[in-house]
């Protein structure tokens, strides 16, 4: 793609040019110019949509796989969420993966370990539970818990529980492309909870309170699970003295109870309360988004597509597209979770915020560096 402007690639084909790309070609080389507007666009291009899963679509097709297919035959029986504009990239937006697991009572998966980090975000059920390390967590509706990169670990629904569904969040695909992906499965199929039920949330799970232990030297969180309860707490106590900002309402990252960061290395995870009637300002970020509608029904606004979504509905937000968000309700609030890549944007230096202005459209309001410009080194 040729651009008439000064520092911009802008070389007309000639036979004499087209004969020397030839040569170059089969030397196994090329020339930078032909390619390079598009390998440097002057801002991020996504070639994912704005895309919205409606849970009362997804469900019965996730409970169809239960009869369908067994666990076992299946390591992990996920209906996976594609979006339209990345068919065969198994990707929901950007580099990120997400699906719907369903398991009935008395179902497991097999314990396996990958390089990839994993999330989920419980959606219906009773009497889950993840393993994580030989730490094993139960699992209520809207609760969140982490598996990251290098543990092993396996999920179930116990025999007297309830079939349930909830998502999973991989950052395999990134990984992937990275190539730097590994895989095993545990030798004992499903591996032994070595330390008492709940240990997790028992020690790490706050408030504000970390206990004197061995130093946790992993790179994520030693808190797994995140439970409903206590977070749509803190949603409301913050709502009650603070505003929240106008792009997201009251919007609380999950964070690492040791670093106050997030709680993976490439995974960040975020919940939001949306105020009755609450309509945000758009802004957009670099990164890619994720959402899980946990209570209310509202729309949201990406790159001028609107998407109405209610609780359990799944919606993505590409990277640098302008979203807004609206909660239709004049007395409840809406509550959305989401996770996002923006870790892995941080740590590279490449995160980047604008907010759009009425008057004279984006403005840049933050612009976060991890590394100082090169001339101050
Ligand atoms: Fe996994």
């Amino acid at each position: 793609m040729r651009e008439d402007i000064i520092g911009r690639a802008n070389v007309a084909d000639t036979p004499e040019r087209e004969a020397y790309y030839r040569r170059l070609g089969e030397a196994g080389a090329y020339a930078l110019w032909t390619v390079a507007n598009d390998l440097e666009p002057w801002f991020p291009q996504s070639i994912s949509s704005p895309m919205i899963w409606r849970y009362e679509r997804m469900r019965p097709l996730v409970l169809e796989s239960l009869d369908l297919v067994k666990p076992e035959e299946a390591g992990r029986r996920v209906v996976a969420l594609e979006n339209p504009t990345r068919k065969g990239s198994s990707a929901c937006v950007g580099w990120l993966y997400t699906g719907l697991q369903g398991m009935r009572p008395g179902e497991a998966t097999s314990a396996h370990n990958h390089a990839a980090a994993a999330l989920r975000f419980i959606m219906e059920g009773a009497g889950a539970y993840t393993v994580v390390d030989g730490h094993k967590v139960d699992l209520n509706a809207r609760d969140f818990v982490i598996t990251p990169a290098g543990t092993w670990h396996d999920h179930g629904v116990v025999a007297e529980g309830q079939t349930s569904i909830w998502q999973d969040g991989l950052d395999m695909l990134l990984i992937n492309q990275l190539e730097a992906n590994f895989y095993a499965v545990h030798p004992n199929v499903v591996q032994q909870s070595i330390y008492p039920n709940n240990d997790s949330p028992a020690l790490f799970g706050g408030p504000n309170l970390v206990p004197e232990i061995e130093p946790w030297t992993k790179p994520y969180s030693p808190l797994l699970k995140y439970e409903w309860n206590p977070t749509y707490d803190r949603l409301q106590a913050a709502a009650e003295v603070w505003e929240g900002t106008p792009f997201d309402g009251v919007m609380m990252q999950y964070t690492n109870p040791l670093t106050g960061g997030p709680v993976m290395p490439t995974l960040g995870a975020y919940i939001q309360m949306l105020r009755p009637g609450q309509h945000t300002r758009a802004h957009r970020q670099t990164g890619s988004s994720v959402y899980n509608v946990a209570k209310g029904a509202g729309y949201t606004v990406v790159d001028g597509v609107r998407m109405d979504w209610k609780e359990r509905d799944i919606f993505v937000v590409p990277p640098w597209a302008a979203h807004e968000h609206v909660n239709l309700s004049p007395s409840e609030d809406a509550v959305l979770f989401s996770f996002t890549d923006r870790p892995v944007m941080t740590a590279l230096g490449l995160y980047r915020e604008e907010a759009y202005a009425e008057e004279g459209g984006f403005q840049t309001v933050r612009e976060i560096y991890s590394e100082p410009p090169l001339e101050d080194q």
